[in-house]
């Protein structure tokens, strides 16, 4: 069985390599070259993250394990190639693709991730789950960036590739993201060994948001220092980055991201009318137990007071509220 499992990391070390091979240097990989070109992407980038280009043919990778003595039927659990039922013959997985390869912690290769050029779905394929690849257990980048992330005690936590690599672009090393799938138990333990704080950076949209609030929730209760960026117009930190530039990211992303309190106290005034007294009451209640949640009095009172003089009304009464709250948690 290991015997196994390093041929299939071997076909994908090799395959990482003639793929970035295949974009870089050659004339089929000319389009994708330029596609990442256009979207800002560095050659320091594409050599970093080893971004590559399968060709849009049906058995390049069917041909090129096989010449090398690639088992068939161990490259097809390897998620590189699929069998067709009609005839048991094999076509390549990845198409015309843009190659991420996904790395280990030890920086094997042990998946990818291809994105479509045009409109084709999925926007990303990814490996299917396989004996060396399980996505709630990896996360994008971190093989490269748990050195920064030790140096500088925190993770900066994003939704995808595109944001890890251009906030790499901009300076910020200690990026990782989950695989297109909700932040895992089994992430967050991988986290743990080497971080505290987390700042979670996800794309600024409607999912985005719910998501963060979603994570957010299980770090805090996993007891990471929690703080959260986001930026304007729904946008995502790579379009923020192209748009803006990596100062301004940094500036006014990164070192103005928000209290995991703060974040709540926008995230509970979404979809909400406050100059409506129902929306606002609602509003008000939410705010009131989730101070009560917090373990600190001074923390509780300073939100109270915050609160209060938001919405003018008397500290006394909200702290009477928040009592019965706080009480009722308990
Ligand atoms: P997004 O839709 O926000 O994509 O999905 P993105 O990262 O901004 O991608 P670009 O900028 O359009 O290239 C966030 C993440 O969800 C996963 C990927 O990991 C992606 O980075 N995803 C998304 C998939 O796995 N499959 C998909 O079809 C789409
Ligand atoms: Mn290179
Ligand atoms: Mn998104
Ligand atoms: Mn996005
Ligand atoms: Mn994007």
């Amino acid at each position: 069985v290991p015997k196994e499992f390093q041929a299939m990391k071997d076909a994908h070390e090799l395959l990482r390599k003639f793929y970035h091979h295949l974009l870089v240097n050659t004339k089929e990989g000319q389009h994708a070259l330029e596609y990442l070109y256009g979207r800002g992407f560095s050659q320091e980038s594409i050599d970093k993250f080893q971004i590559g280009y399968s060709l849009a043919s049906w058995d390049f990778v069917v041909k090129f394990l096989s010449k090398r003595n690639f088992i068939p039927e161990w490259m097809e659990k390897a998620g590189l190639i699929i069998q067709r039922e009609r005839d048991g013959t094999y076509f390549d997985r990845f198409r015309d693709r843009i190659m991420f390869p996904i790395f280990d912690r030890n920086g094997s290769t042990i998946a990818f991730s291809g994105r479509s050029l045009g409109g084709e779905d999925p926007k990303y394929l990814n490996s299917p789950e396989t004996a060396i690849f399980n996505k709630s257990k990896i996360l994008y980048n971190y093989h490269q960036a748990k050195s920064s992330i030790k140096k500088l005690q925190y993770a900066v936590l994003f939704e995808g590739f595109a944001d890890v690599i251009a906030a790499d672009r901009a300076g910020i090393e200690n990026g990782i993201a989950t695989m297109g799938t909700s932040l895992t138990d089994e992430h967050i333990a991988l986290l743990r060994q080497s971080v505290q704080s987390i700042v979670i950076c996800y794309d600024s949209d409607n999912a985005g948001v719910q998501a963060a609030y979603r994570s957010g929730n299980l770090l805090q209760d996993a007891g990471f220092e929690l703080k959260v960026a986001m930026m304007p117009d729904g946008m995502d930190p790579d379009e923020y980055i192209k748009k803006y530039g990596p100062e301004k990211f940094r500036h006014e992303v990164i070192d103005a991201s928000l209290t995991w309190m703060g974040f709540k106290f926008l995230y509970f005034r979404r979809g909400k009318n406050l100059q409506n007294e129902g929306d606002r009451l609602n509003y008000i209640e939410e705010i009131i137990k989730e101070i009560s949640k917090l373990p600190m009095a001074v923390e509780r009172d300073h939100y109270l007071r915050q609160l209060a003089a938001e919405f003018s009304l008397s500290l006394d009464a909200l702290k009477q509220q928040q009592k019965e709250f706080y009480f009722a948690e308990k």
